[in-house]
Formats: structure tokens, C-alpha cells, sequence
């Protein structure tokens, strides 16, 4: 499994580098939005920044619009930024209207397509098969598995944690059982108890934000061990001298 950081903060993403355990950044219009990027010339200058601080790793990001072409004309000019990049595309567009062919033109394109706010068994599924369809006939190969993302948190928000975790499960099987390359992200993780909750689903990635990465690793045990070998090793210091 990997880890990803959920993140346009480009202190906190290098935080996790330098810790070992980022594997890629996702980031998407409400992130950049928090993270201080208040033009599209900002958000870009942010996400190239970080695409160059983890490359060869990947950066999700995400078209700004839900019309088709434009979508198109947003995902051909990121992946110039960088050759990390992949492109996030939502599964519908505002309306329910789907985001298939733009998502299944991209992948025969070869362009690295993240399929984002997936809430649905069915919906992942179509994406998979959208973006398999799209591999199989690319003129060149995309430089990353795409990947689906289904928003775990938003799913328990209405339907209970366990249905999250089932869905994942299943999709995961079933992405299994008809040889997929397609990855599963698992997004809009809130608390280090759904990291626990979904780090066993079978689920190629978890994205995560910096504030529940932090939690994550804290124990009060694990303080309360370190102060007793702290104290016992200056005690024993002290009897040697
Ligand atoms: C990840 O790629 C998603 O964009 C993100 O986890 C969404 O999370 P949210 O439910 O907090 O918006």
C-alpha cells in the first residue's frame, strides 16, 4: 500500500518526504483554495513546485470546470507542466452528466487520469472500465496505473464506515478478479481511525492530509515508554560516572 498527502502545502508534503513515506500528492480545486492559491497562475505555480519536489513521484491535479472541453483543454496543458502529473477528472459532471468520454479519451491519449469523487460499487466500476478500454488502445503508455478515487469519509458521512469499507473491498476484488491495472485511492480520509479502518481494504492508496498524518503516529503509551528509557538511561549514566 501507499501513501499519499492529501495537500497543496508544500511544507507539509517536503515533512513527509524527508519521513519516507510519500509515495505522491493529490490536490484538488478546495485544496488548492486552502493552501492560499487564489489565481489559476498561483495554483499552477504551487503544483509545479511540487510536482519538481516529488518527482519522479505523481501529483494529482484537478480541471477547474465541468464542460467537457474545456476539461480536455485543461488536462492537455497540465500534463506540460510536469511529467508527473496526472489529471483529475470527476466521475459526472454538476448535473449527473458523465465524465466517460472525456476520461476514456484521456487514457487512450496516455495521459495518467485520476477519476475523482467516486461514491459508488457501479461508478467505480465504469471508470475502471472506461480508463482499461483507453489503455489498451494508447498510442504510448501513461506514465502512472490511472487511478480511481472513492472519497471513504463522504461515503460514511451518509451511509456509516463499514459501508465505506465494503465498497472498497469489493472493488478492489473485483478490480482483481478482470486483471485491472486500474489503483484505488481512497480519499477524504478524516481520522487516523479510518487510515486504521481502510489500510486494510485492499486499497492500492490512501491519501492523506497532513493534520491526520501527524495524529496518526502519536501513542500516549509510546510518550510515556520514551520518558521511562530517557529517564532510566540518564540514571545509568549517572551510576557510571
Ligand atoms: C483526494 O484526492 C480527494 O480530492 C480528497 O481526499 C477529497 O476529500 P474531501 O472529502 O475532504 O473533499
Amino acid at each position: 500500500m501507499k501513501i499519499f498527502i492529501d495537500s497543496g502545502d508544500i511544507k507539509e508534503v517536503q515533512k513527509y518526504l524527508s519521513w519516507g513515506i510519500c509515495d505522491g500528492v493529490t490536490t484538488n480545486p478546495s485544496i488548492m483554495l486552502k493552501s492560499g492559491a487564489t489565481s489559476k497562475a498561483e495554483a499552477k505555480e504551487l503544483q509545479i513546485a511540487i510536482a519538481k519536489l516529488i518527482s519522479p513521484r505523481p501529483l494529482s491535479v484537478e480541471v477547474t470546470t465541468d464542460n467537457p472541453e474545456e476539461m480536455l483543454q485543461q488536462a492537455h496543458d497540465f500534463v506540460t507542466w510536469a511529467p508527473n502529473i496526472m489529471v483529475k477528472i470527476t466521475i459526472t459532471d454538476r448535473q449527473g452528466g458523465s465524465m466517460l468520454p472525456v476520461i476514456h479519451q484521456l487514457a487512450a491519449e496516455g495521459i495518467a487520469v485520476n477519476v475523482t469523487a467516486i461514491m459508488t460499487m457501479n461508478q467505480a466500476m465504469l471508470a475502471a472500465i472506461a480508463l482499461e478500454n483507453g489503455r489498451k488502445v494508447a498510442s504510448k503508455p501513461a506514465p502512472f496505473n490511472h487511478i480511481i478515487s472513492i472519497f471513504g469519509g463522504r461515503i460514511s458521512e451518509e451511509h456509516g464506515v463499514d459501508i465505506a469499507s465494503r465498497i472498497l473491498m469489493e472493488v478492489r476484488e473485483w478490480l482483481d478478479l478482470h486483471k485491472m491495472q486500474t489503483e484505488i485511492i481512497v480519499g477524504s480520509v478524516r481520522t487516523p481511525e479510518n487510515m486504521d479502518s481502510w489500510s486494510t481494504t485492499g486499497a492500492h492508496i490512501l491519501t492523506i492530509p497532513p493534520d491526520v498524518l501527524a495524529k496518526s503516529q502519536l501513542s500516549g503509551r509510546t510518550k510515556e515508554t520514551v520518558v521511562q528509557f530517557l529517564q532510566d538511561a540518564a540514571k545509568a549514566l549517572g551510576a557510571l560516572k
